[in-house]
């Protein structure tokens, strides 16, 4: 089984969707981000704070490499690493991509007391950017799923009828 990989905007849901999918198809489920913390024994937070934003950026790219050579994992990614071009390559060349969609008011309204996500903190301005922006890398995903106003359970059904409607 190839992998699979959730990839979309911060908080659209790809670690509560990507452990349900992974229960539901018996495959075992990694979070990047939580993986990166791990290995570094500190928080996302604290290494955008300490290192900078590229140091993390490259941390991505190890992990994704790294990943990308096993089989089996469903993989939910942070919202940077699908929206870099060599990153979606490499998941593309080795399993599924699904992109969960969501809009940007969603979004805002999800993770409006959210102190953990360093890139929320931008002018909205910036924000709207970077998600439009972000959007044009997303939609190379194999699959996208409309991910807005659903619950988790029926993003899965759909993930897996799209998935199954692939083979
Ligand atoms: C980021 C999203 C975060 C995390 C980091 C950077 C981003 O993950 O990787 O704060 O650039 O969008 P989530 O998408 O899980 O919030």
């Amino acid at each position: 089984m190839e992998n699979i990989y959730l990839v979309g905007f911060m908080g659209s849901g790809k670690s509560t969707v990507g452990k349900l999918l992974a229960t539901k198809l018996s495959l075992t489920f990694i979070d990047v981000d939580k993986l990166i913390e791990k290995k570094e024994n500190r928080s996302i937070k604290e290494i955008f704070e300490k290192e900078g934003e590229s140091y993390f950026r490259n941390l991505e790219k190890i992990e994704i490499n790294n990943l990308s050579k096993s089989k089996g994992y469903v993989v939910s990614t942070g919202g940077g690493l699908g929206a870099d071009l060599d990153n979606m390559k490499v998941m593309r060349e080795t399993g599924n991509v699904i992109w969960l969609d969501v809009t940007l008011n969603t979004i805002l309204e999800r993770c409006k007391n959210d102190e953990n996500r360093p890139l929320l903190k931008l002018p909205p301005a910036d924000l709207k950017k970077l998600y439009e922006n972000r959007k044009k890398i997303y939609s190379l995903a194999n699959i996208r799923i409309n991910a807005d106003r659903k619950n988790p359970n029926q993003i899965v059904e759909e993930i897996i009828n799209k998935l199954r409607g692939r083979k």
